[in-house]
């Protein structure tokens, strides 16, 4: 069976017992600011579940897109995707448990229907607690349909138990249906949890509750039922296969993979060890899985309006097409690929869902590709000089061919480098925490991703100040020697990222008649014989008499353009730059100088010390 033909016979059924097919919505909600995708479809009903009329009646059913990242760092197994199609059937106030189940096994195991064997099939019921009874009704109801009793778990609210999908909202308890994707000949009596051999394909909730503001469940007028069934589990079941992406819905986009790569989908079941100037150990099957996955949730979600950016939904495709270059990057993928696995998805789904069919998708993929591609490498090498600089961050890693495995602190320095790749290369932190992974350093995700939303939050504070004008604060005064030391402190950072590496940025700056203070993240002293360079590419730009030149742009012109600066969370904003050719190019509020010539005198540190954990700090004059 197609996914065509499951699709449309799912809809049929549900056609017969007087169901209204309604059509998806779109995944990006609309007039819901509470969440960024949809996630069930359920989702766009919750008015008509609380009790409002459906213009279509009390019986529906649909097709509906849905995008979940929480289950993301699970993408790259056999069954867990970021975008998926929810079949769903739908009471409002109408039928209850005992038509709601005995419908879910007709269409399951009836020959008419899928046939699936009933000796692979378990289920679940809700076991009770303080908020609501054991469900001994969907119990009795699947027990008279013939299911064996030890094939029935009683689970508690973790498992048994849908909804709200926001903070308040319907819910209720619910009764989900398992498949065995295992041996046909070893199915295991009894339902076990922890076997992910069972594989769940549909869940019937029964929405009888209201989750409160203040956490209560209190009943609601109306009871509702409202199912979800996986089209892909199922699609998978019923082809009698064990791994969803060699289904009909991704194996061309496998197919893709393998010939931009070269390399085979399952050649390397095992982690081993790729790619030498990559230095770290992957699943190549997990690769192909993310990267089919991604985009082809990217398409979706492009093709509901999203573009990517550094917030929110911008922010979520944002990390999904990344994520996704880079484990192409993995494969040995060497030019742009990302358009030409969204024309395969646009080629299985376009049919279905004509509104992916948009070429402007594909040239918004295309940009987001080469932005970040020109970054990528980059981002790499400084991650790999940060862990392998043993002093910094005590790793117990053997040089070699091989990299041994070690423990990582989430500490200061390293929040630091996080934050660094995520500002200057672009790295979301998960793709980070994936590298660490791959070269089997373990470190503590929680605490690194909390030192990390610290550093973005201060970040967002000093940005904020940039737009009030008052960029690079400390810059009490525009006298003519404050404005010349602001000038020398950009021709200075540009030195010191040419000296040190391109790791260095400014920290925070304080500026006066007589002196500037810089600091800026390095780990180590600086050489005397660093100091001297950085002084002589100050001197020699004031010498050569330069224009400075100031410029007004878009963020994603100034990054293009090569800026040094704080990027993110000013999407689209319009920023100043300032340039001296051939030696800086940053943004900034200003002022400065027209011309490094107006800088007077010869520009001297007088001091390098230690400011805090990974952050250095410059004393310099114009003598
Ligand atoms: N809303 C239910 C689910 O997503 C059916 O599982």
């Amino acid at each position: 069976m197609t996914a065509n033909e499951l699709r449309q016979s799912y809809l049929e059924f549900f056609k017969s017992k007087g169901h209204a097919i309604i059509p998806s919505a779109p995944v990006v909600p609309e007039n819901d600011p509470t969440t960024l995708f949809i996630t069930a479809g359920m989702h766009p009903l919750v008015p008509y579940l609380m009790g409002e009329n459906h213009p279509q009646g009390t019986r529906l059913a649909n097709a509906q897109k849905s995008i979940r990242t929480i289950d993301i760092d699970e993408v790259g197994d056999r069954t867990h995707h970021t975008f998926f199609e929810m079949l769903g059937n739908w009471s409002l106030g109408d039928y209850f448990k005992k038509e709601a189940i005995s419908w879910s096994w007709e269409f399951l195991t009836s020959p008419d229907w899928l046939a699936l064997d009933k000796n692979r099939l378990a289920c679940s019921v809700f076991e009770g607690d303080a908020d609501a009874p054991f469900d001994a009704e969907a119990f009795e109801i699947w027990k008279d349909l013939g299911m064996p009793v030890a094939r029935i778990a009683k689970l508690p609210k973790k498992n048994n138990w849908w909804g709200p999908a926001g903070v308040t909202g319907p819910c209720g308890p619910d009764s989900e249906m398992f498949y065995w994707i295992g041996d046909p000949k070893a199915v295991p009596d009894s339902f076990n949890d922890d076997n992910d051999l069972w594989v769940e394909i549909w869940n019937d909730v029964f929405m009888q509750f209201n989750k409160t503001e203040d956490g209560r469940y209190e009943k609601l007028a109306q009871q509702n039922v409202d199912t979800g069934m996986g089209l892909m589990r199922v699609l998978t079941a019923i082809n009698g296969l064990d791994d969803n992406y060699r289904t009909e819905l991704f194996w061309p986009l496998i197919q893709e993979i393998e010939k931009l790569s070269g390399l085979e989908y399952g050649e390397k079941s095992d982690e081993e060890y790729i790619a030498e100037d990559q230095k770290c150990w992957v699943d190549t099957r997990k690769s192909f899985r993310i990267i089919a996955d991604h985009i082809k949730a990217a398409v979706f979600i492009m093709a509901d309006g999203v573009e990517p950016g550094n917030t929110e939904r911008g922010y979520v495709l944002r990390r999904l097409i990344r994520r996704a270059i880079r484990q192409g990057h993995i494969l040995g993928i060497k030019e742009n690929f990302t358009t030409k696995i969204a024309k395969v998805v646009q080629e299985i789904y376009g049919a279905v869902y004509p509104e992916i069919l948009d070429d402007k998708l594909i040239d918004e993929l295309d940009k987001e590709e080469e932005k970040f591609r020109k970054t990528l490498e980059n981002g790499l090498k400084e991650f790999e000089k940060f862990i392998s600089n043993p002093e910094g961050n005590y790793i117990t890693r053997k040089v070699g061919d091989e990299i041994q495995k070690a423990d990582w602190y989430a500490n200061d320095d390293t929040a630091d480098m996080v934050f660094n790749l995520y500002q200057s290369y672009g790295f979301p932190l998960e793709v980070v925490f994936e590298e660490l992974k791959n070269r089997k350093i373990n470190i503590d995700e929680n605490k690194l991703k909390d030192k990390f939303d610290k550093r973005y939050k201060k970040h967002q504070e000093l940005s904020r100040t940039a737009s009030a004008g008052m960029f690079k604060g400390g810059l009490s005064d525009t006298k003519e020697e404050t404005t010349a030391l602001h000038t020398a402190a950009h021709l200075m950072l540009a030195g010191l990222r040419k000296v040190l590496g391109s790791h260095v940025h400014q920290k925070g700056s304080n500026i006066n008649g007589e002196r500037l203070r810089f600091d800026f993240s390095h780990a180590e002293k600086m050489t005397d014989e660093q100091k001297k360079a950085v002084e002589e590419y100050v001197n020699t730009a004031i010498a050569a008499k330069i224009p400075v030149e100031l410029n007004e742009m878009t963020l994603d012109e100034a990054r293009e353009s090569g800026a040094e600066g704080a990027f993110e969370n000013k999407y689209g904003e319009v920023v100043k730059v300032y340039k001296i050719e051939g030696f800086s190019n940053e943004i900034c509020g200003g002022p400065h100088v027209t011309n490094t010539g107006d800088i007077v005198g010869t520009f001297k540190i007088k001091k390098e010390e230690s400011s805090s954990a990974g952050v250095r700090r410059i004393k310099a004059i114009l003598e």
